[in-house]
């Protein structure tokens, strides 16, 4: 039986150059009080000037961009093959005209980490989403040449408005007449006021518990009610981290078009496809959420032969500095196996038979 993990990042040792380049987030630097170890500051907020340097994003070491280590990690992990993405923000940050040349630099050279191990990794390419639209689509049809893409990584600001922009529609017509999977995952989260003032009092937890599922099950409703999948029947989207919190509050959403006057005055409640469909025919569901009681909603709301086990690897690494086993990755394993009591070939499946199917992989 195969363990696939398809939620695994990768920061390519170009992408490592160009976020040591530069000043402002997102970047990578060693700061004067601790000139010894590296700091990764990606996020929004992360970057408070009025915090020590030790609590400023996270430390960076090569397991974030040494293919060999991300090998080391399965190895130790009984993971047999990864799906890699580029991590957050991806390229959302540069300049319109840098964007084609970064993405083919960077798909390029993660084709050329999963050539050196044959089985062993697979990746989502990165979209040079800060182009024009013709520019995407253009290295989405040059992503079908490599042999090892299997999608792509994209995060919710698309071409700068969100998922629900006209703008992306020939994207979505591109993607899906190449057959190929978004794998949408957070970044921006929520606003910071919305965290309190008391926030850096409260270390990561705000933003990453609640503010990335929030951020993600925000996008793909707004995809839903601009009416992206009943232009794009086949688009096929993974939700990171279980979809956020779509399978939760499903129901509310639908329940809220229902008795909202404004889209009945617009004809836009009859003839759509609901969230319950989209979420059976055209959303995979990761299941990084750590623990049975996410996990069974994911099965109930999209169905356990489209659930697909993830690690967030190399994020949430434990704080032991001895540890071995990974304990983000033994509680998803735990969930998996407490969700399917009795039932070991669905645990399988979403452990690896449903990446290999739906990914196409070891094809
Ligand atoms: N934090 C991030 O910024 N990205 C992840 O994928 C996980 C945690
Ligand atoms: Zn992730």
């Amino acid at each position: 039986m195969p363990i696939v993990d398809v939620h695994t990042h990768v920061y390519p040792p170009t992408f490592v150059e160009l976020l040591r380049s530069r000043t402002s987030v997102p970047y990578i630097r060693n700061f004067p009080d601790a000139p010894d170890s590296a700091r990764l500051v990606i996020l929004p907020g992360e970057d408070d000037p009025s915090m020590p340097s030790t609590s400023r994003g996270r430390p960076i070491g090569p397991e974030y961009y040494d293919i060999a280590q991300k090998i080391a990690f399965m190895d130790q992990h009984r993971i047999d093959t990864s799906v890699i993405s580029l991590a957050n923000p991806w390229l959302d940050f540069l300049p319109s005209e840098e964007a084609g040349e970064a993405a083919k630099k960077i798909n390029d050279d993660v084709e050329e980490q999963c050539a050196r191990y044959p089985g062993r990794l697979y990746a989502f390419g990165t979209l040079p989403l800060s182009a024009p639209a013709d520019t995407v689509v253009k290295e989405i049809e040059r992503l079908g040449s490599l042999n090892h893409m299997r999608g792509v990584i994209m995060g919710t600001s698309g071409l700068g408005n969100g998922l629900d922009d006209p703008a992306l529609d020939p994207i979505y017509a591109a993607l899906e007449k190449h057959e190929q999977l978004i794998f949408l995952h957070p970044h921006y989260g929520l606003p910071a006021s919305v965290y309190g003032p008391r926030a850096s009092e409260y270390g990561h937890v705000l933003p990453l518990a609640l503010g990335f599922p929030l951020e993600t099950t925000i996008a793909v409703t707004r995809m839903l009610l601009s009416g992206v999948w009943d232009r794009f029947k086949n688009l096929k989207v993974l939700l990171a981290h279980s979809g956020g919190t779509l399978p939760f509050l499903a129901g509310r959403i639908e329940s809220c078009i229902a008795h909202d006057g404004h889209l009945k005055k617009h004809g836009k409640i009859e003839n759509r496809r609901d969230v319950w469909e989209i979420l059976m025919a055209n959303i995979y569901l990761d299941a990084v959420i750590y623990s049975p009681v996410g996990l069974k909603a994911a099965i109930d709301a999209s169905g356990a032969d489209r659930l697909l086990f993830g690690t967030d690897h190399p994020f949430f690494p434990p704080l032991e500095e001895d540890a071995k086993e990974w304990h983000s990755v033994t509680t998803n394993y735990g969930a998996i196996s407490t969700a399917f009591p009795g039932k070991e070939a669905a645990a399988e499946d979403v452990l690896g038979n449903n990446a290999v199917r739906i990914l196409k992989l070891h094809s």
